[in-house]
């Protein structure tokens, strides 16, 4: 993957990063594309956004080390603002060139539920049907896995400037979470 040259997101990005976890995991997570921190580190969701999804997993009594979590992009979309790399959200032609990463992770850890966070990874799973706003908490009919479902992004959250909302749109969060994880547990039984 470090040398895929399928669009132009390589150039400017420190490396690829890829998916993180166990491969018998039942549940995969799905992000947009690695932020600043991760495309340093090389590995998913440990900056900022993925202090928050930790958070929200262990109110849900997901353990992040029994998942699979990934990214629909795995290069980091980026443009300057003085020292700082901003955030760019990819385009449709970018999603669509990282699919088969994507697509192969699915194939290889054959998960029982796959829950996308965002509406680029809910466009990389599900196509451009499905709606964040219009579909979350609820499950959804997927090839991918027994279990599929949309959730917002956790920088949504971080974003908000207001405490209460903030704190409002966490529980809504982890309430998606855990009707993930009753699902798969539905879907086990
Ligand atoms: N946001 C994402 O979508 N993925 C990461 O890995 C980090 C931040």
């Amino acid at each position: 993957m470090q040398g895929c040259r399928g669009c132009e997101l390589y150039e400017e990005a420190t490396q690829a990063v890829f998916g993180q976890g166990r491969k018998a995991a039942e549940l995969m997570l799905v992000g947009e594309q690695p932020g600043d921190k991760e495309d340093l580190a090389g590995e998913p969701f440990v900056g900022p956004a993925g202090r928050l999804l930790d958070r929200a997993l262990e109110e849900a009594g997901i353990d992040r080390s029994a998942a699979y979590v990934t990214n629909a992009v795995k290069h980091f979309k980026w443009k300057p603002r003085g020292k700082r790399r901003l955030h760019q959200t990819p385009r449709a032609g970018e999603i669509e060139a990282c699919r088969p990463w994507l697509a192969a992770e699915v194939e290889a850890v054959k998960p029982q539920a796959v829950l996308a966070m965002g509406a680029t990874a809910a466009r990389s799973l599900f196509g451009t049907k499905v709606r964040v706003t219009k579909d979350r908490g609820r499950q959804l009919e997927s090839p991918l896995a027994p279990v599929a479902a949309v959730t917002i992004h956790p920088s949504a959250i971080l974003r908000l400037r207001e405490h209460d909302e903030r704190e409002a749109e966490f529980a809504g969060f982890v309430a998606d979470l855990e009707g993930v994880a009753n699902a798969l547990q539905g879907a086990a039984g």
